[in-house]
């Protein structure tokens, strides 16, 4: 039984109809990809528990975006980013299992479905987090085809590592817990929304760049787009956590409000955000069609995130 089948949380992105024709086959490979590279068996909880939250249906959107950088770049090169693409998505479903934790932002519910320490309990929730972190590198170097250069693999590496770490999701993890019960600064806000969540979006769209060996200018344009888009994305998510449902978000609204988070759209209003959210998705726009990179998907999904936040829709 197919994943969008199984579970009564409607994949978001497929809901629109011009998105879905560009993205439905992607979903596909990269699901299918996902339940391939998870097969490990022992012990059997732990990998019952990374595949539980990794399979889950999610939007798929940081591999997406790699798998569009790719094509932007050099579409015969798309085997040789797959298992990248695919490990972008194990780090974001990691960063998820951690996030929903008691001691972080302590949600029952995630991607529709309780969250993984609910069905797992914390102690294996948290290895199973641990273990999506760390598997990523050993999956990368036993699936990428060794037609790619080992120092554009080494670079591949480097950057994703980087965005997972102290210098990426999880510096923008502490200083999100951190900011907790604190008067809005907004110099932090942009931090925690740059780091913990825009930084994997802009590693999405670089790989494609580096695994192509594209030019410096499309590998900045489309860094770039991946950065704007990812800063509207969590600011999207900020709104939408006031003025969503958890039956269209899968998790449980609300949270950032009572757990003392200063967003954006808590401190200055949702209309106030929404504009901030289109601005960004506008210069994202700017900053490829400025390079002449032409992707109906890029446009697509910086217009979609507009949108999910205009009708109040994920
Ligand atoms: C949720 O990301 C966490 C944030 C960075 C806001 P997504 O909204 O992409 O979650 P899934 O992958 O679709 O479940
Ligand atoms: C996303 O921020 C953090 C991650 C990097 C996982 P949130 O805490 O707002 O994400 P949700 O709303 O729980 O998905
Ligand atoms: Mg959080
Ligand atoms: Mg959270
Ligand atoms: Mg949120």
């Amino acid at each position: 039984m197919s994943l969008i089948k199984s579970c009564g949380f409607v994949r978001a992105l497929l809901k629109n109809k011009d998105l879905k024709s560009l993205i439905e086959k992607d979903i596909k490979l990269i699901d299918k990809k996902l339940d391939e590279y998870l097969i490990g068996s022992n012990p059997k909880e732990l990998w019952q528990a990374m595949r539980y939250t990794a399979l889950l249906e999610g939007k798929r959107l940081r591999p997406i975006l790699a798998l569009e950088s790719t094509r932007i770049c050099g579409a015969d090169h798309l085997e040789k980013v797959i298992p990248s693409a695919c490990a972008i998505e194990m780090i974001h479903a990691y960063s998820l299992i951690h996030d929903d934790l008691p001691s972080m932002d302590n949600d029952d519910f995630r991607r529709g479905k309780p969250s993984n320490h609910k069905a797992f309990g914390e102690a294996v929730a948290v290895l199973a987090g641990d273990a999506l972190n760390s598997y990523v590198y050993q999956m990368i170097i036993e699936h990428t085809p060794k037609t790619l250069k080992p120092e554009v693999l080494l670079n591949v590496i480097n950057i994703i590592s980087k965005a997972s770490g102290p210098n990426g999701i999880v510096g923008g993890q502490v200083a999100d817990i951190l900011a907790e019960g604190k008067d809005f600064d907004e110099n932090t806000y942009n931090y925690i929304c740059e780091y913990k969540t825009a930084g994997l979006f802009e590693v999405a769209m670089k790989i494609g760049a580096v695994i192509t060996e594209a030019s410096k200018e499309k590998f900045e344009a489309l860094s770039n787009y991946g950065k704007l888009i990812g800063i509207a994305f969590q600011i999207a998510d900020d709104i939408l956590d006031i003025t969503s449902t958890q039956k269209v978000i899968g998790k449980t609204p609300g949270k950032d409000l009572q757990s003392g988070k200063a967003t954006y759209p808590i401190v200055f209003g949702v209309e106030k955000s929404i504009k901030r959210v289109n601005a960004l998705c506008k210069e994202a726009i700017g900053s490829i069609k400025s390079k002449n990179i032409d992707s109906a998907l890029l446009l697509k999904i910086a217009e979609e995130i507009i949108t999910k936040v205009s009708n109040n829709d994920s």
